[in-house]
């Protein structure tokens, strides 16, 4: 069996779940779900990221520790993935047993390798990036990505050094050309490679909440080094070899273009050090902004995802996320978007399909849902949505995806405006168009079932088909003319009730 394992980034707990984190996670779970139709053997991972300067700060301002401060906050990302619908199959928290033994045997093996070396570092750090920057990479001595001050640190580090990874890593990358997703990324990287390796810091003396090195408990793991470990302590790395060997390399690291320095520079180099293989690839999101910035507690312009769920419903937040915004390009969060995308596409599309072919199959064909006809030209339209949505999906563009699902939406909608069958006398002929359409929505359902989870199951119970659509195919069920026929079709409530903004 194909397995198709990806992660998401692990979040700051310093922060509740956010637009921008519902974002990363729902391109990940709806990919997820994408090759689970596949058939393949899936594996999601997801978790937050709870040490570090940061979280200290945030829960001193609190007057708790870091831990309780820590264990207040994880819950509300794994309850928001529940409420998002998100089907990952472990939550890794970087302050568990199981990831720092792994950290530990990850930094050993640097060390060992002689990769890792004590130095005095001087310059400015970002808390809120937990990273540091070259004086000329500050805009104005503020952090370009938070406007904020940096803080100047000095202090005797270990280092990783970095800059002997050049020569390998570009070796690694012209032998991988499609390891990451869009290309324009891949060009990022490579220039950046390019333009010479720092080493990096990888510890702290100063601060106590993080992973202790295990040569020198005099100094905690840096932030991100503990923290891109946990896509392998999670499969098993330090705890259980044999798991980890099953999983790893996984095939997708989904992150945000903001932390790609890290995923694509210093963790593949990191790996090697180890002896361990890099990643099979990584997706790289745009930002979704909000007035033209990224959205960060930091900044202040936060949008709770739960919020808008309340008012346009689980399906219609993550249609809204999926569809609105080519994947790899920044998008505009704007409330009239969300429900002009909504009305538009759910409400005025699939949900009006969805409802008058209910309708007509009540009043026309006695509630029951005729057969579809083999010949029929919308088997046509259908079986190039199929072939375009599983083409886009396997390049994670799920914009693309269902723009390709939505053009059969679109096709059957005008199928049954051009014969106008809600005119007709009941009869062969109506029964013709009604089986079409309801085969053309049945297929339908199935492509769009990643990205609309419980809607997509609703319209398939109504249309009177059996059974959960995650338990079905792509290629054995999406093959035009299987919708049985005589089944029993009802209308139920709106699935999409329009929306004012
Ligand atoms: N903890 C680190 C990641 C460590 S992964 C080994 C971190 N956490 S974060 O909570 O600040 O953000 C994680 C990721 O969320 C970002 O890198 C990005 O992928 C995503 N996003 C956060 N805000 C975003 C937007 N406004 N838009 C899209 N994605 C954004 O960085």
């Amino acid at each position: 069996m194909t397995k198709f394992s990806s992660t998401t980034p692990i979040y700051y707990v310093n922060a509740q779940p956010h637009l921008g984190h519902a974002y990363t996670t729902i391109i990940a779970d709806a990919v997820s779900r994408w090759h689970r139709l596949l058939g393949d053997d899936v594996h999601l991972l997801t978790g937050t990221d709870e040490h570090g300067l940061k979280i200290q700060q945030a829960a001193d301002a609190k007057g708790v520790t870091p831990q309780a401060f820590a264990d207040s906050i994880a819950p509300l990302f794994e309850q928001a993935w529940q409420r998002l619908n998100i089907t990952h199959d472990d939550f890794i928290r970087t302050t568990e047993k199981r990831h720092a033994v792994g950290v530990q045997k990850l930094l050993q093996a640097c060390y060992d390798a002689g990769d890792i070396e004590s130095d005095v570092y001087q310059g400015q750090y970002c808390v809120a990036c937990e990273a540091y920057f070259l004086e000329d990479e500050l805009e104005n001595g503020n952090c370009p990505i938070h406007h904020t001050k940096t803080t100047y640190v000095e202090e005797e580090n270990y280092f990783f050094r970095l800059s002997r990874f050049e020569d390998r890593l570009l070796k690694w990358y012209a032998d991988h050309p499609q390891a990451i997703t869009p290309g324009f990324r891949m060009n990022e990287v490579i220039g950046f490679i390019k333009g010479g390796l720092n080493d990096f810091s990888i510890s702290r003396k100063t601060l106590t909440w993080g992973i202790p090195l295990p040569w020198d408990k005099s100094h905690v793991a840096y932030v991100w080094f503990d923290a891109l470990a946990n896509y392998i302590t999670a499969l098993g790395y330090g705890t259980d070899e044999k798991a980890f060997a099953e999983r790893w390399p996984v095939d997708y690291h989904f992150i945000g273009k903001d932390i790609i320095r890290f995923h694509c520079v210093y963790w593949p180099a990191m790996l090697m050090s180890a002896g361990i293989e890099p990643p099979k690839g990584w997706a790289v999101g745009g930002w979704l902004l909000v007035g033209g910035e990224k959205m960060s507690k930091t900044t202040g312009n936060v949008v709770n995802p739960l919020d808008l769920i309340d008012d346009i419903g689980v399906d219609g937040f993550r249609y809204y996320v999926l569809a609105d915004t080519a994947y790899g390009n920044d998008g505009d969060f704007t409330y009239e978007g969300l429900i002009s995308r909504y009305n538009s596409d759910l409400a005025n599309n699939l949900g009006n399909l969805a409802a008058r072919i209910a309708t007509v199959v009540e009043k026309k064909c006695g509630g029951l849902g005729p057969k579809p006809t083999l010949d029929s030209p919308l088997a046509q339209v259908a079986a190039t949505a199929v072939s375009e949505t599983k083409d886009a999906w396997a390049q994670v563009q799920p914009s693309k995806a269902l723009e390709a699902t939505w053009n059969l939406i679109r096709a059957t909608n005008s199928h049954l405006e051009n014969n106008e069958p809600w005119k007709m006398e009941v009869g062969e002929a109506v029964d013709r168009v009604m089986g079409d359409a309801l085969e053309a929505l049945r297929i339908v359902t199935i492509l769009a079932n990643p990205a609309l989870p419980t809607s997509t199951q609703k319209i398939w119970s109504r249309i009177g088909l059996k059974g959960s659509i995650t338990d079905l195919r792509i290629d054995a069920d999406t093959k035009w003319g299987q919708y049985p026929g005589g089944v029993t079709v009802v209308k139920g409530d709106p699935l999409f009730p329009r929306k004012t903004a």
